[in-house]
């Protein structure tokens, strides 16, 4: 490839990396692509139509020069050993001022440490979180920067270009320094997972309590998505629901292996949130369900060995459409509580790292593109502008109002499904959570006296400043 001649460079021709430099092509960037081994970019040049805007190279070396200065190259490789090679190949090659973006899903305090490394040797590091898949890798994905803000003003716009756009605005926005980036992607993802996992709970009242048919269950996906929880995931969700199996004809859900697998963003997001403290019981819920459905053994011991002294109660013919709706406002309910805490999260991480995150602006960045989009998305960024220092999504004035509106409704839903052997945590967990959280008054108090008697951990008094211990030995 020429000298010198191309606006970034995106190396790693795997379908995500093929569809961002697609991406970037089509918005009229031109870019350099490169692959460990060259079949992939030759592919890519073979398959697609954007080739005038493509400048291939077959090594590294070719790679790096073909960049304008300072140099922009987006790596799209796996994330850990892989990415610090790639990182490191380029680096030796590249010049103070260039810019390494990557792309993958680091975790991001491999982003900070890479950050500071190169910052060391004079180079930009940006770890930017995308979310969307492949569909929104090549079509407009959200996408989360975070590194320098000098370095912003060179990639910003060529991302905020290439991104999903949604009334008008990007979905893309400085995050903030160093690994802020792939933070917020990490704590997305997470909410991702416990935006599923609440789906699947109504889904499993709907089919078990109320014995309805997986295209059933669809068609009131459909309708609920014409709400408040108009999102992505419900539309796929109706639309999986009424898909057929091509080779048995039945409903495809009924076919699949209820294992779920994950590939780890979901548990990061809560071994964080553990360290700092910080409640994401929805999230860690979804976590663990997909690892009970996965607890194979553990499921074969019990499963028509362990009673369930259940009360069998049936739902009335009269009483459906008041159960469904009942689901619909849990289903609402636990999503804000689950990005309440989310959002907990992010602040979390904002304050311990110094990042100057805009939270409202992550809920923005959110409602294109990425796979939690969703239309309540604008009431976030509306909360966070009423009140930036909200400390709680939740006790928004608007939010409010609208979990008012479902409590009657998701307690019967909890009631109901512990009384009759439903297993629903995020449903449970998430009200579990509403409930200590407006409390007055928790039994942490007593937790206290214990660790007081057995450690000497000392307490607090309600009536007095300072640190005390009883003599505990001496009273009994
Ligand atoms: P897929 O997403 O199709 O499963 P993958 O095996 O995960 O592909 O690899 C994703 C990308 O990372 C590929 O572009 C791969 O390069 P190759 O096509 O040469 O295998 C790239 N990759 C993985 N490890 C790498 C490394 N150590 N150095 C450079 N590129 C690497």
């Amino acid at each position: 490839a020429p000298a010198n001649s191309a606006d970034i460079g995106v190396t790693g021709m795997a379908v995500m990396g093929s569809n961002l430099a697609r991406n970037l092509a089509r918005n009229g960037f031109k870019v350099a692509i490169h692959n460990r081994s060259v079949g992939r970019t030759e592919k890519v040049i073979e398959n697609h139509s954007e080739d005038g805007q493509f400048l291939p190279s077959e090594s590294m070396d070719d790679f790096v020069a073909s960049l304008q200065k300072p140099r922009v190259a987006i790596i799209m490789v796996q994330a850990g050993a892989a990415t610090d090679a790639v990182i490191e190949e380029l680096a030796s090659r590249m010049d103070e001022g260039d810019i390494i973006v990557d792309c993958g899903n680091a975790l991001f305090t491999d982003t900070r440490r890479r950050e500071a490394d190169l910052r060391e040797r004079g180079l930009h590091f940006v770890g930017a979180g995308v979310s969307g898949g492949e569909e929104g890798a090549l079509n407009g994905p959200s996408i989360m920067p975070g590194g320098p803000v000098e370095s912003y003003k060179r990639v910003g716009p060529m991302f905020e270009k290439i991104a999903a756009q949604v009334d008008g605005d990007p979905c893309c926005t400085h995050v903030g320094a160093d690994g802020a980036g792939h933070f917020v992607k990490m704590v997305h993802n997470g909410i991702e997972y416990a935006d599923m996992q609440v789906i699947s709970e109504a889904y499993d009242m709907m089919n078990k309590a109320l014995g309805m048919s997986a295209p059933e269950i669809g068609e009131v996906f459909e309708e609920w998505n014409k709400g408040e929880l108009e999102s992505f995931l419900i539309e796929i969700t109706a639309e999986v629901l009424k898909h057929k199996d091509n080779v048995t004809g039945k409903p495809f859900v009924d076919i699949v292996q209820d294992r779920a697998a994950q590939k780890g963003t979901g548990a990061w997001t809560v071994q964080t949130a553990l360290d700092f403290g910080v409640p994401v019981t929805g999230i860690a819920e979804a976590t663990f369900a997909r690892s009970t459905s996965g607890s194979v053994k553990q499921r074969e011991a019990a499963i028509g060995v362990l009673p369930a002294e259940t009360q069998d109660q049936t739902v009335e013919d009269r009483d459906r459409q008041q159960f469904i709706e009942d689901l619909q406002k849990a289903l609402y309910a636990a999503k804000l509580v689950s990005y309440s805490q989310g959002f907990d999260e992010i602040a979390a991480g904002a304050e311990h790292y110094e990042w100057d995150i805009n939270l409202g602006d992550m809920a923005k960045i959110w409602r294109g593109g990425c796979i939690i989009r969703a239309r309540f998305l604008n009431h976030i960024t509306e909360a966070y502008k009423r009140n930036p220092d909200l400390h709680l999504l939740l006790a928004d004035e608007y939010f409010r109002g609208e979990i008012a509106s479902c409590i009657p409704a998701w307690r019967r839903v909890v009631a109901y499904a512990a009384a009759n052997g439903f297993s629903v945590p995020v449903f449970t967990s998430t009200l579990s959570y509403y409930d200590a959280v407006r409390s007055e008054r928790l039994p942490a108090a007593l937790v206290q006296a214990q660790r007081d008697f057995f450690g000497a951990h000392t307490y607090r008094r309600v009536d007095a400043d300072g640190s005390f211990h009883v003599e505990w030995t001496g009273d009994r």
